[in-house]
């Protein structure tokens, strides 16, 4: 049955156990064959070339290297660094950012390419849509000067200062920018965020000394909005309008994205986006007081005092994409070198091993033939875990070993690629294009069962759908939610679980799971290990992006082929029965 043999030590590690710099192994044993898409294609450069960064200052945008000439670290100046002496620029630290590379970003424009080649009449409004968040200024300045809108991909590709600032994605001058207006407002959601472009660079500190970048043309300015959730929210509450093919709307929408308003449904409501992705201390925890800016010929400016600095490290949980502009670097050509990359991996890795989730067991017990326990997974993020687009999803892993050490159970077991497996080592048929959905489930005693907390979408007619652009609502969304969720919260309609009904352990404390195992002719002692893993990409949405081929997704797919797909170990725990 089994396939494989654990290995003889067990080793016991636990999530949420304070900051542990040493990321812990990705997989220790389990089946490694390559199974699946092994004939390697070659990445044709044209299918992504995209222009190298440049500089744009229009007197309504700059591109980020005009404010990384002071806001960013240098060899023979001493701001910027935390107590440690670590550097910690905004520019050096934003420029591996996801955010930063929101436009260059090889899964967002495979996405953008399959829901044009699926709704082809609607090419120039999805490529507006689209890159309203993730190439922000050239849209914005295309708007304030009442200039057509910029289109995928010709407004990304086309050399205009407009398409460089595109590329720049989220940068310094589309969020520094950003007014206070409309703040917390459902305007302000869908990426309704105001900005005049006037040169305004408002920041969080009294009183900024303004005659450095005044010289530039800009005004740092005080004000208390740019530490808010709600600055966040304008981006990252994305509610989408439902197309038809022929490119009409057809009345349906879906919340796509919310972790604002998951964030104000929790007992984390009075916290801010910027308390976790902003950290206010060094990656060793030491206090950052410093000052916020140096000279452009590199030294230390001798008239500023010191501040309090918040890391712009932007991190989320995607260590896919900076591994693709790691080993890309000469197609996606982003600002950042490759080895910033995987610092940036690590921190995320960091985060999502330290702040982001936890697995115990509880119940073990033994009766008659049957080893029966539970799992129990909760959240610490403040908001749904995952949250954020659909793409993303969490499961459980469980193994069970009896008393000679032979795996007796294994549910959840992936393969090199990342692809949730059967107990015959075959990727669950959830996991292809076209395959049924993986239930919410509460109790499982059969290894083909696997419990994936993820959101899956469904068009008007209530079938699953896999294109951000015919969602209609959720078949399921059973992601672990934050602590002190309310099930009668204002906005519930627009975040409220689904097909999750009868599963009554599956609460605002997170979600507990039922595991009954065969154990006839099985000696004790039982050992068994439950482990929550994380993918940023799940293979099902991978595979129905590689069901529509256009020259992104033919290269998403080959640098996928050599990129590593496991999944990120959140939290592992072992527990045992009938030992000493
Ligand atoms: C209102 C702002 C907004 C708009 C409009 C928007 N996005 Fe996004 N998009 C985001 C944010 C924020 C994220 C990051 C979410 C996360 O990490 O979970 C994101 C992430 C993505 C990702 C995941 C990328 C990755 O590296 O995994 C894809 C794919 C994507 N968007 C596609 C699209 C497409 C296609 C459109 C147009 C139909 C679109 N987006 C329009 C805000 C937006
Ligand atoms: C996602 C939006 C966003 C982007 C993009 C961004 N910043 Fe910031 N920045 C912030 C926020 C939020 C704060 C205040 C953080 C806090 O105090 O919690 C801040 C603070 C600052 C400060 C004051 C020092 C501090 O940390 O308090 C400087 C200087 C700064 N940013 C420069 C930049 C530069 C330069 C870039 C581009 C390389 C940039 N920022 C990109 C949101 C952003
Ligand atoms: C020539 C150097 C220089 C350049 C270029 C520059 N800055 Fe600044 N910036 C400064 C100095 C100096 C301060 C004030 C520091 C202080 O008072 O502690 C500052 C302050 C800030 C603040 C903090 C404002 C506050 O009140 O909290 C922000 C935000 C900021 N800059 C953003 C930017 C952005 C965005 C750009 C690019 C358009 C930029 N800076 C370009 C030197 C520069
Ligand atoms: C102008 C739009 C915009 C604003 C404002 C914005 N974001 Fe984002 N953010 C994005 C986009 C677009 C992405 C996704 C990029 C991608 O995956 O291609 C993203 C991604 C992220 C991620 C995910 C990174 C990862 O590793 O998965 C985090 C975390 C994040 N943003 C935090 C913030 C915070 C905190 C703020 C407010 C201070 C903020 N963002 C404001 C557009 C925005
Ligand atoms: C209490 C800490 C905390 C707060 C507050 C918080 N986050 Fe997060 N965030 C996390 C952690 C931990 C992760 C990594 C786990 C994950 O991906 O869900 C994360 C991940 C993300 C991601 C990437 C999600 C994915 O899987 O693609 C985005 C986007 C994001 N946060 C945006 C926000 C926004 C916007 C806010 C404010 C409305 C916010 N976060 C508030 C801790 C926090």
């Amino acid at each position: 049955m089994m396939r494989w043999v654990a290995a003889a030590v067990v080793v016991v590690v636990s999530g949420c156990k304070g900051m542990s710099p040493d990321p812990l192994p990705r997989d220790t044993y389990g089946p490694t064959a390559e199974t699946g898409d092994t004939d390697p294609v070659v990445i044709d450069e044209t299918w992504l070339a995209l222009p190298a960064p440049a500089t744009v200052d229009n007197g309504r945008f700059a591109t980020a290297d005009t404010c990384g000439e002071c806001h960013s670290n240098h060899s023979t100046a001493m701001a910027m660094r935390d107590a440690s002496g670590n550097e910690v620029g905004p520019y050096d630290l934003w420029e591996a950012s996801m955010m930063a590379n929101a436009a260059r970003d090889p899964i967002w424009r495979a996405v953008v390419s399959v829901e044009v080649a699926e709704t082809p009449g609607a090419a120039d409004l999805i490529g507006e849509r689209c890159m309203s968040c993730h190439a922000p200024m050239g849209a914005t300045d295309a708007e304030l000067t009442g200039e057509a809108k910029p289109r995928y991909p010709s407004g990304l590709t086309d050399g205009s200062d407009r398409a460089t600032l595109g590329l720049d994605g989220a940068s310094c001058t589309l969020c520094h920018q950003i007014e206070p207006d409309n703040l917390g407002q459902p305007s302000s959601w869908k990426g309704g965020y105001i900005v005049e472009g006037a040169q305004k660079a408002y920041g969080p500190h009294p009183n900024p000394n303004t005659t450095y970048m005044a010289a530039e043309g800009w005004t740092p300015m005080q004000s208390s909005h740019v530490q808010t959730a709600e600055l966040c929210a304008t981006c990252h509450t994305l509610i989408t309008d439902a197309l038809e093919p022929d490119g009409t709307l057809n009345g349906g929408s879906l919340v796509e994205q919310a972790p604002y308003l998951e964030l104000k449904n929790s007992s984390n409501a009075t916290s801010t986006c910027q308390d976790c992705h902003f950290p206010k201390r060094g990656i060793d925890q030491s206090n950052i007081v410093t000052p916020i800016a140096r000279s452009p010929a590199g030294s230390d400016y001798g008239d500023l005092t010191s501040r309090t600095l918040s890391r712009h490290e932007l991190v989320g949980g995607n260590t896919l994409v900076p591994q693709l502009f790691r080993d890309h670097h000469d197609i996606l050509q982003p600002r950042a070198a490759p080895e910033a990359f995987d610092e940036k991996i690590a921190r995320a890795r960091q985060q999502l091993q330290t702040n982001t989730a936890t697995v115990a067991l509880e119940n073990i017990d033994v009766s008659g033939a049957t080893l029966s326990f539970r799992t129990y997974a909760d959240t610490v993020a403040g908001h749904k875990f995952p949250t954020g687009i659909p793409l993303r999803r969490a499961w459980l892993r469980v193994r069970v070993w009896d008393g000679t050490n032979q795996v007796i159970f294994a549910s959840g077991e992936h393969d090199s690629q990342g692809r949730i497996l059967d107990s015959g080592g075959a990727p669950l048929a959830s996991e292809l294009a076209g395959g049924p959905i993986a239930p919410n489930l509460n109790a499982i005693s059969d290894p083909d069962q696997v419990q994936i907390y993820e959101a899956v979408m469904k068009d008007l007619a209530g079938d699953p759908t896999y294109r951000l652009l015919r969602g209609a609502g959720w078949l399921k969304d059973n992601r672990i939610l934050p602590r002190g969720w309310d099930p009668n919260n204002v906005n519930i309609d627009l975040i409220r679980p689904q097909g999750v009904e009868g599963d009554t352990d599956y609460t605002n404390e997170g979600d507990r799971l039922s595991w009954s195992i065969d154990i006839t002719g099985r000696p004790a002692p039982y050992i068994i290990e439950a482990t929550l893993l994380y993918q940023p990409l799940g293979n099902r949405w991978a595979e129905e992006i590689f069901a529509v081929e256009t020259n992104e997704t033919k290269a998403l797919r080959a640098m996928l082929q050599t990129a590593d797909r496991r999944p990120e170990i959140i939290a592992t725990i072992t527990g045992s029965h009938g030992g000493n």
